[in-house]
């Protein structure tokens, strides 16, 4: 089955606790948790207190977190005693990935690296034998209900393709524009892990929403 994310960048922020529950008892398997700081990407969405509140809401969820921001090697520590679970930042941002990676272990947490849709994904390559997740971006990081690009497809195939002749089996996850019908084709390309916001929070009945993306 393939797991869920929702992005809560699209829940309704005067009811995030609800929301996130919400989703939750539908059978998402984590909660996608975007941080934007206005620099790295043109949007600011929430950081480490609204994660603090949110862990200690629902302290058994798996707070999957992806970093927009400039400088990540900065932030680690706080976001991990603030409950994130695994901790994904931009292969573009200004950090050294091998280190970044090292140090979101050495603190207990799970790593992740994430490409924009303009990034070549073989960059990533590298670092694959250390990474428990690589996120696919199919939009321009920075907001949510954008439509999906398909380019995030190829991207996806390979990863898939280099972590079976290699013996991995991370975490492919992919975000942006993700809904029922290019959830699908990112399934059939090797995705295992799809982000989704508006797709769920922005639907007429998001557990069902949940459900039917968790059964593509
Ligand atoms: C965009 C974020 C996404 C966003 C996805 O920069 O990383 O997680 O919330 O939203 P949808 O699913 O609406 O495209
Ligand atoms: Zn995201």
């Amino acid at each position: 089955m393939t797991k869920l994310s929702p992005s809560i960048l699209s829940a309704d922020f005067s009811r995030l606790g609800q929301d996130c529950r919400q989703v939750l008892e539908a059978g998402a398997d984590m909660l996608h948790y975007d941080v934007m700081d206005g620099h790295f990407v043109p949007n600011i969405s929430f950081g480490v207190p609204v994660l603090k509140s949110l862990h200690a809401a629902l302290p058994d969820a798996f707070y999957d977190v992806h970093l927009m921001i400039s400088r990540p090697q900065d932030y680690l520590e706080t976001f991990v005693k603030a409950g994130a679970s695994l901790i994904t930042f931009h292969l573009e941002s200004d950090c050294d990935a091998g280190q970044t990676i090292r140090k979101i272990h050495e603190l207990g947490c799970k790593a992740g690296i994430s490409v924009k849709p303009g990034t070549d994904v073989r960059q990533v390559l590298p670092y694959l034998d250390q990474l428990d997740l690589v996120l696919v971006m199919s939009v321009e990081p920075g907001f949510g209900g954008q439509k999906f690009m398909p380019q995030a497809l190829d991207k996806l195939r390979l990863l898939k393709e280099e972590c079976a002749r290699r013996g991995l089996c991370p975490y492919l996850e992919v975000d942006g524009g993700v809904d029922e019908t290019t959830g699908r084709l990112c399934v059939q390309a090797g995705a295992n892990l799809l982000v989704a916001g508006s797709a769920v929070f922005g639907a007429a009945d998001p557990a069902q929403a949940v459900a039917r993306l968790r059964a593509l």
